[in-house]
């Protein structure tokens, strides 16, 4: 996610909105950038892509004195990483200046609208639109303000009104130039309020060092900031008086925003970050994914799906929904394992490789070689700009924002999620499944915020169940279609932080050989959600339990078939079978964090792992 800072008051500018974006830097960037009111009644703009510490350098070189600014970090949605594309980004006139946090999902309809009135553009971000409207509402307000407040909230009000999407914004303008306007909707911004002037900022860290009074702004609020005044009004205009707060965490615990651990508050994250992921792409019951409008799809005889750990588990689990959709063959492999293979791959594949981190060198091999036999590439990934986009002809991104942990949660939902929406965005053209069953798994991505939130819910259930098992020191996982997969990833998440053995496995394969491992005691985790096969896994739970096995059963909210044949329940709310390992891996990802913590394992930082394993 981006990170915004603001400052308007009697003390240099510069040192405070780097010191502010610096405390940003965890919520990760590709660039920097901020631009001043100078002393001299310029807007003097500073950007450069890469590390904020280029950006210091540049403000060495050429520095910059003004007592109200605004800064920001990057992390790229729409637009490579560079300096045109960093933020701030200005209007026509050069007056006004925008930062912002967020998608801009109708910025291309906004753009041609911009452009047909003789606006012109110098970056490829959906950002840089915000500015111009600004702008076009500010010719079309009266010299003087009258009454509603400064002119410029006044026009970020009305230009917002015109964006649909997510944002949290910070703007300035030469015409009133002690002022920063501040606007939020779906993503977060707040007020510090200090003696020595005022903040507004993405996140509480960037503030802490300054002041620990802060506004966290409601949903659609704007908020008008001067050195000694603070005016915040409603997306109508209406005065609105918000609660101050006084923070009492540090700033470690404020960038991990109170949660112990990232890998925690990433968990909780998802609903957030879905709904960034499915932002713009859910539009009357159909999938709009623009970005795959270039695709040969008639041409399209086998789907190849490949990706490494969770990323290759959400490959396993998006070959049902493709096979059901696309009525086509679907091979999924690990990238480790189909570099290597002697694979018939011809212009009749299409190939989608999915990495979050866009750098994993086995994916990025397996993805090389089936655009060296003339497959049709799509990368999905959650970094603009990342190796595996120069390998494609399509890139569908995300959007899960940056995930510190190392083991992965938000980005494996995202990745699943953008899978299914790249599923339906070919079956609607394709045109071999019902529209109906479409629209249910569209309305299923619509609620999958909700549904997640729901899951989070059982987490006391989950760590009461990971403290009292803590002590094991093997498990398995078992699952059926869907669950499978699901189970997979279960399994990897508990191993990966916990380092207790699990095992997923498919449910019908039990007997087939890892029945010799189920001894009195042994722990058993299933995915028992409402399914076809259901009745076929309560018999493969029986095989467990005859053998002295326990059984933790996922399970949906309302069904009582399980209950009988389960220890533990942990319910979660129903979807859609195809769409429902991204709820269903909730509790598990849940599991893994509470055992982690009762055996003294650090969740962010597992032994032997990387975030991005960029070595074979
Ligand atoms: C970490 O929790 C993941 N389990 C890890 O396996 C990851 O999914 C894998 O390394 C692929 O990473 P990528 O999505 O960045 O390519």
């Amino acid at each position: 996610m981006c990170g915004i800072v603001g400052y308007t008051g009697p003390q240099p500018a510069v040192p405070l909105l780097l010191e502010g974006l610096r405390h940003l830097e965890y919520r990760g960037y590709d660039s920097a950038g901020l631009a001043v009111v100078s002393a001299n009644g310029h807007l003097e703009i500073r950007k450069a892509a890469g590390r904020l510490d280029r950006l210091t350098e540049s403000l060495k070189v050429a520095p910059i004195h003004g007592r109200v600014g605004v800064g920001h970090t990057r992390w790229a949605t729409h637009g490579r990483p560079s300096d045109e594309n960093a933020h701030p980004h200005t209007d026509c006139t050069g007056r006004v200046c925008v930062v912002h946090n967020g998608v801009v999902e109708n910025y291309r309809e906004l753009r041609d609208q911009l452009l047909a009135q003789g606006h012109h553009f110098t970056s490829e971000t959906d950002t840089e639109v915000l500015a111009h409207l600004i702008e076009v509402e500010l010719t079309e307000l009266p010299e003087a303000s009258d009454g509603e407040g400064p002119r410029l909230l006044t026009a970020c009000r009305k230009a917002l009104d015109r964006v649909e999407g997510l944002y949290a914004i910070a703007a300035v303008s030469l015409d009133d130039p002690d002022l920063i306007v501040g606007a939020r909707s779906r993503a977060p911004l707040i007020v510090g309020l200090s003696a020595e002037g005022n903040f507004l900022a993405s996140d509480v860290p960037a503030v802490l060092g300054e002041t620990r009074r802060v506004v966290r702004l409601k949903e659609q609020d704007l908020v008008a900031l001067r050195p000694d005044s603070v005016l915040i009004v409603d997306r109508y205009g209406r005065q609105r008086e918000r609660a101050v707060d006084v923070v009492t965490w540090d700033r470690t615990a404020a960038e991990k925003a109170g949660y112990p651990h990232f890998f925690l508050k990433e968990v909780y994250e998802q609903p957030e970050a879905l709904e960034r992921t499915c932002a713009g792409r859910l539009v009357d019951d159909h999938v709009v994914l623009p970005e795959l409008s270039g695709l040969d799809v008639e041409s399209i005889r086998r789907v190849v799906l490949t990706g490494c750990g969770s990323a290759y588990h959400a490959c396993l689990m998006a070959r049902y929904a493709f096979e059901a959709w696309l009525r086509l063959p679907v091979d999924v492999d690990m990238g480790s394992e189909l570099r290597y293979r002697d694979v018939a791959l011809d212009p009749s594949v299409l190939c989608i490789a999915v990495s979050q981190s866009g750098e994993t060198a086995d994916t990025l091999a397996a993805f090389e070689l089936a655009r060296a036999h003339g497959a049709q590439c799509v990368a999905l990934t959650n970094s603009v700009g990342s190796a595996i986009t120069s390998l494609a002809d399509h890139v569908v991104y995300q959007h899960s924002g940056p995930e510190v942990a190392v083991v992965s949660s938000k980005t494996f939902t995202g990745q699943l999620t953008t899978l299914l929406l790249i599923g339906l965005a070919l079956a609607e053209r394709v045109g071999r499944a019902t529209p109906v069953s479409l629209q249910k798994v569209v309305g299923a991505l619509t609620d999958l915020p909700r549904s997640v939130q729901e899951a989070l819910a059982t987490a006391q259930d989950s760590s009461r169940i990971a403290e009292r098992h803590a002590h094991v020191n093997r498990l398995l996982f078992l699952g059926r279609g869907v669950g499978y997969p699901t189970a997979l990833e279960g399994a990897l998440k508990l191993k990966e932080i916990s380092y207790i053995h699990a095992e997923g496995y498919p449910a019908g394969e039990l007997k087939h050989g890892p029945l010799a491992l189920v001894e009195p005691g042994s722990l058993v985790v299933v995915l028992a959600t409402r399914s076809a096969t259901l009745g076929k896994l309560i018999s493969n739970i029986e095989e467990v339990r005859a053998r002295g096995g326990s059984i933790i059963a996922i399970t949906s909210r309302g069904d009582d078939l399980i209950a009988p044949h389960a220890d533990e329940i942990i319910r979660v709310p129903e979807t859609v079978e195809l769409v429902s390992p991204v709820v269903n891996v909730v509790p598990m990802q849940l599991l893994a964090y509470y055992a982690a913590v009762a055996r003294g394992c650090d969740p962010d930082k597992p032994r032997n792992l990387a975030k991005s394993v960029t070595v074979e």
